[in-house]
């Protein structure tokens, strides 16, 4: 590559792209006067000095003053050379890099994988031509319409059907001059075990070619038209298939993930396909495998926001934790769409319709609330060890919270929950900030969360003794307490006392300590007499009982919260609508014990 060569690349490159649009992209900006404001991301701040100045050009940030062209921004924001943002730049508008001169094996490499992308090419329109032109496509076209893709979205993808045959495609490659090696290669054919020759690895399945990030076909998947296994046959890793880097349709959703500002990533190549048939087209899959930090990577070349959709049985929730502790740190703002009714996205978008689903899309919550909502819903904790467990799971996840009035909110909403002392939450965190590492919470930790929770049982136990001793000196006071405590107290020693209680009252007799020990059991006794012997204090008989009443009410509505939240997430999990009036009442209770 000459130098005028590359001048002239670099200078199409620039004169192609958009200073705002790049900065967009990762940069909320608002336009003042011939300027675009918004908050640096090159420094922590939260009023906006950062601006970009079209016509010239240029970016400035006047607080940490970082300032350049459009291939500066991207080589700070994608941390790479100067000449590589110019070359990432490239790649996205579409336009070819230049090469540098190369060894004899480079080459040789080069026009292996240049090959290999021809034969894909030719496999690609071989399929596509089997579905639409052949008999062979009839049961293909079929099964397709069933799952109502259309021929708009078959021509879109360029979808295709594999014939049920051994050799259609071996013997029509053959006869084009395709080398057997070729189709090894590829992973369209594989050798026979027995005898001489090759076989189609691809029979009466319906193909979906998968193409990298450029359009360029690398790989297939097959799907089943019944019920067989597997379910989908994909092509095998090869030099240019690798699942860790590729995301199936991001080669059609990049400029509508650049404009919306987000991408929505889903678990299967069909949801992916349905949902952008639907008309949504910022959407993209990962191909059987885990989300990856390359996969993240890819994303944030295009926006900064990720919205995870995945399956909402087990698996597919399972997957979404695994995925959003892999970009956590990776600056991307992180938000999970949550489909009801136990359907993948494919099944909700064709049902619902496009509407239905951005309605989700702006009901997805953010990943701590996901991530918290998961752990209080997996993990019981109404003991210590659960508490323990609980708090251990969301502090890697509070550690990434950058906000402190976010951080704040969520450590209050985690203590009330779990019934800690925020102080221990705090304590926690800072000790995760030292050290990450520990699978079990530091022995101090522990300590703390014995002290904590014996702390809060003892204010429970004090507060019951106030109410009993309030309802033995004013006995018209048991129908409030009967109102406000349902479940009557968390201890089953004071509630054989409020049960023995409420029944002398119920049959008027008056309340007579002999008679009280007599009747009740030896712990019971105790704990009544010191009910009666401990006293208010200074304070107010009234408002000592108004505080009393209001910690066992918190208790008791926590616990309501803990039995609707597992109920809603048990509906959820078996589609069942229900979960919604679980969830809302699980919210209303949440709402009331915030207002206490
Ligand atoms: P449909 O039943 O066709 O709607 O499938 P789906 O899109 O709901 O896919 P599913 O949730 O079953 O799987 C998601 C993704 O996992 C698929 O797109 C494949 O990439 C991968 N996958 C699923 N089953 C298999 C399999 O049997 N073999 C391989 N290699 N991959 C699979
Ligand atoms: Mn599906």
């Amino acid at each position: 590559m000459s130098r005028a060569d590359l001048d002239e690349f670099v200078e199409q490159v620039r004169a192609q792209s958009d200073l705002v649009q790049v900065v967009s992209s990762y940069v909320a900006l608002k336009r003042k006067g011939g300027r675009y404001w918004g908050c640096c991301p090159f420094h922590q701040e939260k009023t906006a000095s950062f601006s970009v100045v079209p016509d010239k050009g240029f970016f400035y940030c006047f607080g940490c003053h970082a300032g350049g062209n459009v291939f500066k921004f991207i080589s700070l924001m994608e941390n790479v050379s100067y000449f590589d943002a110019i070359k990432l730049q490239a790649e996205k508008l579409g336009i070819p890099v230049p090469q540098r001169r190369q060894s004899p094996e480079e080459q040789k490499r080069e026009q292996k994988r240049k090959d290999l992308r021809k034969v894909n090419e030719m496999a690609k329109d071989f399929f596509h031509n089997c579905l639409t032109m052949t008999r062979y496509g009839e049961q293909g076209k079929a099964y397709l319409a069933g799952r109502g893709i259309t021929s708009e979205t078959i021509e879109e993808f360029q979808l295709g059907f594999a014939p049920n045959a051994w050799d259609k495609l071996c013997s029509a490659f053959r006869k084009r001059g395709v080398r057997q090696e070729y189709l090894l290669a590829a992973g369209l054919a594989s050798e026979r075990q027995q005898g001489e020759g090759i076989y189609d690895r691809f029979r009466n399945r319906v193909i979906i070619p998968i193409a990298d990030e450029r359009g360029r076909v690398v790989a297939f998947g097959g799907r089943v038209l019944d019920d067989g296994m597997p379910k989908y046959l994909n092509s095998p890793e090869t030099e240019l298939f690798n699942k860790r880097r590729l995301l199936f349709g991001l080669d059609r959703a990049h400029r509508a993930i650049q404009q919306e500002g987000y991408a929505i990533v889903v678990e299967g190549y069909m949801d992916a396909i349905s949902v952008f048939g639907a008309g949504v087209q910022n959407v993209v899959a990962s191909l059987g495998t885990a989300f990856t930090p390359e996969h993240t990577k890819l994303l944030m070349r295009y926006a900064r926001r990720i919205y995870f959709c995945y399956d909402s049985d087990d698996a597919g929730q399972n997957a979404t934790i695994r995925a959003l502790a892999v970009v956590r740190n990776s600056g991307a703002e992180v938000h999970v769409i949550v489909v009801p009714d136990g359907k993948d996205p494919d099944e909700f978008i064709r049902k619902h319709g496009k509407e239905a689903f951005q309605e989700l899309v702006k009901q997805a919550l953010p990943l701590v609330e996901y991530r918290l909502r998961y752990v209080l819903s997996h993990v019981r904790y109404d003991t210590l060890e659960g508490k323990v467990r609980a708090l251990r799971e969301m502090l890697p996840v509070l550690s990434g919270i950058r906000d402190g009035a976010e951080l704040g909110e969520y450590r209050k909403r985690l203590a009330q929950t779990l019934m800690l002392d925020e102080g221990i939450i705090m304590d926690e965190l800072r000790r995760y900030a030292r050290n990450p590492l520990p699978e079990e919470p530091a022995a101090a930790g522990k300590q703390n969360f014995r002290a904590a929770a014996k702390k809060q049982d003892n204010a429970l136990l004090r507060a019951g003794r106030i109410v009993l001793r309030t309802i033995w000196q004013d006995p018209g006071i048991l129908a409030h307490v009967q109102a406000v405590l349902p479940d009557g107290f968390p201890s089953e020693v004071q509630q054989e006392i409020l049960t023995y209680l409420a029944n002398c009252i119920e049959k008027g007799e008056s309340l007579n300590d002999i008679h009280a020990v007599e009747s009740l059991g030896e712990a019971a006794s105790t704990e009544l007499s010191q009910a009666l012997v401990e006293d208010s204090g200074e304070q107010e008989a009234s408002v000592v009982y108004e505080d009393a009443i209001r910690i066992l009410r918190k208790a008791y509505l926590n616990s309501l919260y803990m039995r609707h939240s597992r109920q809603s997430e048990e509906y959820l999990a078996a589609g069942d609508p229900a979960y919604r009036e679980s969830l809302r009442e699980a919210n209303r209770i949440k709402k009331e014990m915030d207002e206490l």
